[in-house]
């Protein structure tokens, strides 16, 4: 029997909600391979217990966690709690600690659902991007000064360094390669950001020289987000700064179908600490507590996750239930056009997968 131990921080909002059906998921997939074990440990570090406790988790937590095989996190976010302390206390510590410095987000379009780009099928829209996600412009080096005075200031360094640009870079050349896609696209704006944006340029050519067959696009920002909507099909693999890369895949999200829908890997490719699995979507309090949210991003997370651990066979597998559902047309969650709830989405890709396997 192959173990594995995974902790789940369902957090707030519709975390748990979406996380209920991932795990029956995970469940199922256990069933199919007969061989395979996740030993699950559920953690209740949550804005609530930050109201209770004035912590999102206990002062060890990251110990705790370093322990485990594999991370899964459904969404941290509350109106009662200021967002830059409930992702500074918890989601920002665990990815930097646990160097989880590649993001991976798959921008791919589902069969069975179509993009708001109305003329653009799913072979077309069908690319990754990797985020930096340890360190530039999400840094907390800074201060403010002279505060509640009109002489108050504000600042906030972004930090590029060359060891953190060349890791991220690299992983996403070698992933191009491995996708078979001929070209990587770097999110740039050395145009007006004069220091570390020329240097993330100078990185992005220097590793790209060791591989000769890949095409190197260095694209501003601005021009890039337009390009995402009028020529998606042109974007292998884009790798990008960590708030470069943030925004551009809620964009990406969006061309394939909305927030619910996209799910992330925090990656540790040297699996030297554990990697985290989520989707890219916040607590969405509109929503929370209607059982109305889209657990497919949940659900596709976990599949990342199976990939990573070394399944990539059954990770496929657990994606091709999903589409297979979306292709029947008849489960659809609100907000792809449907009337189901999370629950009848997770069990009708539950019972697709065992007809599957
Ligand atoms: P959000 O992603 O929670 O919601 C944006 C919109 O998308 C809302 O209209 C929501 O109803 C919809 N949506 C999101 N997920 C959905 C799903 N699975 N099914 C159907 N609709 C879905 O972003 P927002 O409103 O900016 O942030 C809410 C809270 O979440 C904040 O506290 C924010 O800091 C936090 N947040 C947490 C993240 C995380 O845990 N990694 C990521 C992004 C935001
Ligand atoms: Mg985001």
């Amino acid at each position: 029997m192959n173990r594995y131990s995974v902790a789940v921080i369902a957090g707030d909002g519709i975390g748990p909600e979406v996380m209920a059906e991932g795990l029956k998921v995970l469940q199922a997939v256990e069933r199919i391979h007969g061989g395979l074990l996740f030993e699950r440990r559920a953690f209740d570090w949550n804005c609530r217990r930050y109201l209770q406790c004035g912590r999102m988790m206990p002062e060890n937590g990251l110990e705790i966690l370093r322990e485990f095989d594999a991370i899964l996190l459904g969404a941290i976010g509350s109106p009662m709690v200021p967002d830059h302390i409930s992702v500074w206390e918890l989601i920002l510590p665990i990815r930097r600690q646990f160097q989880q410095y590649v993001n991976l987000r798959p921008i791919k379009l589902l069969r069975g659902l179509e993009s708001p780009l109305r003329y653009k099928q799913h072979a077309e829209l069908d690319f990754v991007v990797v985020r930096e996600n340890t360190e530039g412009e999400y840094s907390n080096m800074g201060g403010r000064l002279h505060v509640n005075t009109p002489y108050e200031l504000a600042v906030q360094n972004n930090v590029f360094t060359r060891f953190g640009c060349e890791r991220v870079i690299r992983y996403a050349f070698s992933l191009a390669e491995q996708r078979g896609a001929g070209c990587v696209t770097a999110a740039t704006k050395s145009n007006g950001i004069n220091h570390s944006m020329p240097f993330w340029d100078e990185v992005v050519r220097e590793v790209g020289r060791g591989y000769p067959g890949l095409q190197v696009q260095l694209t501003h920002i601005d021009a890039l987000v337009s390009y995402f909507i009028s020529r998606p099909e042109s974007m292998g693999v884009v790798v990008a700064s960590n708030l470069f890369g943030d925004i551009l895949t809620d964009l990406g999200a969006a061309i394939v179908g909305g927030l619910g829908l996209s799910p992330s890997g925090n990656i540790n490719p040297e699996k030297t600490f554990p990697s985290m699995f989520e989707p890219i979507h916040g607590s969405a309090p509109d929503i929370a507590g209607q059982g109305i949210a889209n657990p497919i991003a949940q659900i596709w997370s976990i599949s990342m996750m199976l990939d990573h651990l070394g399944y990539p066979e059954l990770g496929k597998l657990v994606l091709d239930s999903i589409e297979a559902v979306l292709q029947e047309g008849l489960i659809r969650t609100p907000d792809i056009g449907g009337t189901a709830t999370t629950a009848e989405l997770g069990a009708a890709i539950v019972d697709k997968l065992m007809q599957l396997e």
